[in-house]
């Protein structure tokens, strides 16, 4: 049961990252919300706004002046960490997503597909004589981590220091990591690694490549150089912008495709329809949340909006709103509607949306060419987690005939 504040606007105990109920599923719960609320406030922590609605969070995220990114989480309006560029806002962030853009543009892309595809169909080989796998662990988790490492020109036998780094930073939890010492630690040991690696590209041009890194030590931003700490703090931000989300938003659409048979066939009988499936798969199950912070004392959508106020977006509830899509929260794989906000909005629409699709499709491509049936076995169903920002399976167990 909602209270209601002074301004008429429902307060609900709406948790930000909230603890996985087994049998029950993340969109579902936000669909339940959304249905009876545009707006409300949760009360959790300090208390944020929560948008729910397509049109009032296109209208957000578009509005950088009103909506800051300086704080992306909503429950911590005074972050001590900045990073680059995520948690920039224009003009500074728009210097930034100049000197990025290049390297995930379109073409830039293109020319990694060959990698991405003989790097997906090998891991995929490996797997299939073994009949089964978890396929976050063995799969997801590893595939975007292999690109990272080609697009910032390190050598794949890196590989296994970063999955470490990666699961302290992105997979913890509050058991074995109390006090965060441990993701902070992790966290530090990468912004060390990028350090060191700029230092030695900057001191041995032998050492310099066709890289991001090798680029990047010579970036500049209106005439003056970045100093090494707003580089580092960049890479880092790279390396979990691009990992996680990869291998959660393809743990939705294998467990849809593993429990669905239907989809699954129609894909493995014509692979043509795969790009179309994967927007459709995308917009169902929209994995990012989003936060912002408000900068002035503004009227919006009806809510009496205060600087300082934090606001909470988790993009699921755009994607899945019945006013924007017809069925919106079911999947239709001949859907042929390609928008959606999947990617966010505005000026911090991910940076990389190109590189995203193109392994998400190739994952698919491959993994149906070599293996094209398998299921959820029995009395194992996958639980979900919405830790750092996104919504994905912990694990989820995977098997096949061989
Ligand atoms: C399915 C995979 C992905 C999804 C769903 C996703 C989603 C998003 C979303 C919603 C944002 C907007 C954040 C905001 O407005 O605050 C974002 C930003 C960003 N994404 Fe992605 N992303 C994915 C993959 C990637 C990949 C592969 C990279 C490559 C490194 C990447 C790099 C970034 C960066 C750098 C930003 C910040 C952009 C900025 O602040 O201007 N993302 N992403």
């Amino acid at each position: 049961m909602a209270e209601t504040t002074e301004t008429g606007c429902p307060v609900l105990h709406f948790e930000f990252a909230p603890a996985a109920t087994p049998g029950e599923r993340f969109f579902d719960q936000l669909d339940e919300i959304r249905r009876d609320h545009p707006i409300f406030r949760s009360d959790e922590a300090q208390g944020y706004w929560v948008f729910t609605r397509n049109d009032i969070i296109m209208d957000a995220l578009q509005d950088p002046e009103t909506f800051s990114s300086a704080a992306t989480v909503p429950t911590i309006p005074d972050p001590p960490y900045a990073w680059i560029p995520i948690m920039l806002d224009p003009p500074l962030h728009t210097r930034w997503r100049q000197l990025l853009g290049g390297w995930f543009s379109p073409g830039r892309t293109g020319t990694l597909e060959g990698t991405i595809r003989e790097r997906c169909a090998s891991l995929i080989a490996g797997l299939k004589p073994k009949g089964g796998c978890d396929f976050v662990a063995d799969f997801a988790s590893q595939f975007p981590t292999v690109i990272f490492l080609a697009i910032m020109g390190l050598p794949v036998d890196e590989l296994e220091r970063f999955m470490a780094w990666e699961d302290k930073i992105l997979h913890f939890d509050t058991e074995t990591d109390p006090d965060y010492s441990q993701m902070i630690a992790a966290m530090d040991q990468v912004r060390a690694f990028m350090g060191e690696l700029i230092t030695t590209r900057r001191a041995d041009p032998s050492t310099r490549g066709d890289d991001l890194i090798s680029a990047a030590i010579d970036w500049e931003i209106d005439g003056a150089p970045i100093p090494d700490e707003d580089l580092q703090s960049c890479l880092l931000l790279l390396f979990m912008a691009g990992l996680d989300t990869v291998a959660s938003q393809l743990s939705y659409m294998f467990h849809h495709l593993a429990t669905v048979p239907a989809d699954r066939e129609k894909l493995v009988a014509d692979p043509s329809l795969i790009p179309g499936a994967v927007e459709e798969m995308l917009r169902a199950f929209t994995i990012v949340r989003l936060g912002r912070k408000v900068t002035k004392d503004v009227e919006f959508h009806g809510a009496a909006l205060k600087a300082g106020d934090m606001v909470a977006m988790p993009l699921a509830f755009a994607s899945r709103d019945e006013d924007a899509y017809t069925d919106a929260t079911g999947v239709d794989l001949d859907r042929g509607v390609f928008r959606n906000l999947a990617f966010g909005g505005g000026p911090h629409r991910c940076l990389g949306s190109h590189l995203a699709r193109k392994e998400l499709v190739v994952a698919l491509e491959e993994w149906h060419r070599i293996i094209p049936e398998y299921t959820v076995p029995a009395g194992e169903e996958p639980l979900e987690h919405s830790g750092n920002g996104v919504y994905g399976y912990d694990s989820l167990p995977l098997s096949w005939s061989v």
